[in-house]
């Protein structure tokens, strides 16, 4: 039970702000045996019957001037903080009983976590920061928003202990100071949705046992640095300016379960390393301007659950046949807009867990394997938008269980036909609104025309915006996994 209480914040932290797969920072946090410190490892409940124990005076004075410097004043009329905590502030004693300052946090996270908020017209971070020698945690979230400021390079002298910096949606600005890299025992560090310019430090890939690295939605430039973090787990870069290749050594993060790379502007076909890391769960790589050749076989991808490369222009590049072959646990794949041409390969239907494909908008053409009709899980399909002829493999049932998450039109010659030739009256318009006719088996110069008269009036959705795939999909698996996590801890606690 070492830490609990520290735990129990970061793990909140965490789940309030819903970041994604935080599951295992958890169990480095728990039981870090590399943190440097001579902390006594006990729950500090019991700090107030305690004879003699007292808060470090020197990082007391520090906590004052932080809580000066966000608009928190009341806080120096608490002669121990320690003692006379608030939300936001946790200690833990040394065997002295002296108490040291171990996380330190700011910003409205929910109704039921309000820790100190900053004063709109006049906040900053204080340098007394750096007097806390303790501090593994520091958490602003949506404090500073309203006094934009660049991240002071002081921050790189924070304590030697540090394991979680999270500066999220401050309006902070200007560049990543490379001083960042000099926080070597970091786990997690999220500057996530500021407006933050320039490059990423390559400093940064001195932090050897990063766990989580968020530094999405800002306008970072330039390239991915060659980083290799053996423990990464999240790599999140998503929405910046980013240029040039997805580094090869992305590989090398064996233990990465999700990257997120979408917009940005990254180049050059996708790298063969990053095909083998077997315990990657979510790989976004849409909307950039990656090329082709498709890589051959993602089958090593054995935890894959949502793959995601829409909006990428490989121009002319064809799907290889076993590209999509193996991948165990694949449950969402989106390959919208990316003109692809030739065959939508057949092993596409041997996908075990398949429940959403989106293929539409690209130049597949021929006929649908027929291996489609094999499909059971799959509850949503975009084709549309293609130069796909010949019989839809699919039947009845799968149509009406697809209902409006079916997509076919605008198709060269897509026709359905029934299994059996039997009652067929009254579906006409169901058909219709698939984007699709009967085949022309009995009345061929009825039935030609009709596929090609229908292109989708309701064409222009918005999912160029939209994330797709968030009700019936991996998200959605992951956030409820994530929640039930989370439910555990706060029930434990
Ligand atoms: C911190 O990093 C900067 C730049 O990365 C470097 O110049 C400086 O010497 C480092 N400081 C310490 C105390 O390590
Ligand atoms: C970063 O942004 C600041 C202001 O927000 C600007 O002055 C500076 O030129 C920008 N730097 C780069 C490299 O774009
Ligand atoms: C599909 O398109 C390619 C090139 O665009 C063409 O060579 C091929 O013959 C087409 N296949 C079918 C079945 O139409
Ligand atoms: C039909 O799909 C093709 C791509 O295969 C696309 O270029 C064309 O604009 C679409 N037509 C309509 C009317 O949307
Ligand atoms: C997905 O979520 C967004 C916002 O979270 C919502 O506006 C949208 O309607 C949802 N889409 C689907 C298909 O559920
Ligand atoms: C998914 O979202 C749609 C709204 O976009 C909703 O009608 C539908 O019931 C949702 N499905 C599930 C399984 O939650």
């Amino acid at each position: 039970m070492a830490n609990f209480i520290l735990l129990h914040t970061t793990l909140l932290i965490l789940c309030l702000l819903n970041l994604p797969l935080p599951i295992l920072p958890f169990t480095v946090i728990m039981s870090d045996p590399t943190t440097p410190s001579t902390l006594v490892d006990a729950p500090q409940m019991g700090f107030n019957n305690k004879a003699g124990a007292r808060t470090d005076t020197r990082e007391q004075k520090a906590v004052y001037d932080i809580m000066i410097a966000t608009g928190n004043p009341w806080a120096t009329e608490i002669p121990d903080v320690c003692r006379g905590r608030w939300h936001g502030i946790e200690c833990m004693p040394d065997k002295n009983n002296v108490y040291h300052i171990v996380s330190l946090s700011f910003g409205a996270l929910s109704d039921d976590t309000a820790f100190p908020t900053c004063d709109p017209t006049q906040s900053y971070i204080s340098k007394s920061i750096t007097k806390l020698p303790y501090l593994r945690t520091l958490f602003f979230y949506r404090c500073l928003s309203n006094t934009p400021q660049p991240i002071p390079a002081f921050l790189g002298h924070l304590g030697p202990s540090l394991q979680t910096l999270v500066l999220r949606e401050n309006g902070l600005f200007g560049p990543i100071p490379s001083e960042l890299g000099n926080l070597t025992k970091l786990k997690i560090l999220d500057l996530s949705r500021n407006n933050l310019n320039g490059s990423i430090p390559r400093s940064l890939g001195r932090i050897n046992g990063l766990r989580s690295l968020s530094l999405n939605g800002n306008r970072l430039m330039g390239p991915i640095p060659n980083f290799a973090f053996p423990s990464l787990n999240v790599l999140d870069l998503n929405q910046n300016l980013l240029t040039g290749p997805i580094p090869s050594s992305i590989g090398l993060s064996q233990s990465l379960t999700k990257m997120d790379l979408s917009r940005n502007r990254l180049s050059g076909p996708i790298p063969e390393s990053i095909l083998g890391l077997k315990d990657l769960i979510l790989m976004d790589l849409s909307f950039n301007r990656l090329t082709g050749p498709f890589p051959n076989s993602f089958k090593n991808l054995d935890s894959l659950q949502a793959l995601i490369l829409k909006g990428n222009s490989m121009i002319a590049t064809t799907l290889p046949n076993n590209a999509l072959e193996g991948m165990q646990n694949l449950v969402t794949l989106i390959l919208s807009n990316m003109k692809l041409q030739g065959p939508i390969p057949s092993s596409l239907a041997r996908l075990p867990k398949i429940r959403v494909i989106h293929v539409d908008r690209n130049g597949f053409n021929g006929s649908i394997p027929d291996s489609f009709r094999a499909f059971k899980s799959l509850s949503e399909l975009r084709i549309n938008d293609n130069q796909l002829s010949g019989i839809l493999p699919l039947d009845k049932d799968m149509l009406w269980k697809m209902g409006k998450k079916l997509r076919l039109y605008n198709n060269s010659g897509l026709c359905f036909k029934y299994a059996n030739d039997g009652d067929v009256a009254g579906d006409s318009d169901l058909l219709m609104e698939w984007g699709i006719g009967y085949c022309s088996v009995h009345r061929p110069d009825m039935a030609r025309p009709v596929e090609h008269t229908l292109t989708n009036k309701n064409n222009n959705n918005v999912d160029n915006i939209m994330p797709i795939v968030n009700n019936s999909s991996v998200l959605v698996h992951n956030y409820w996994l994530f929640h039930l996590l989370c439910l555990i801890f706060v029930m434990w606690s």
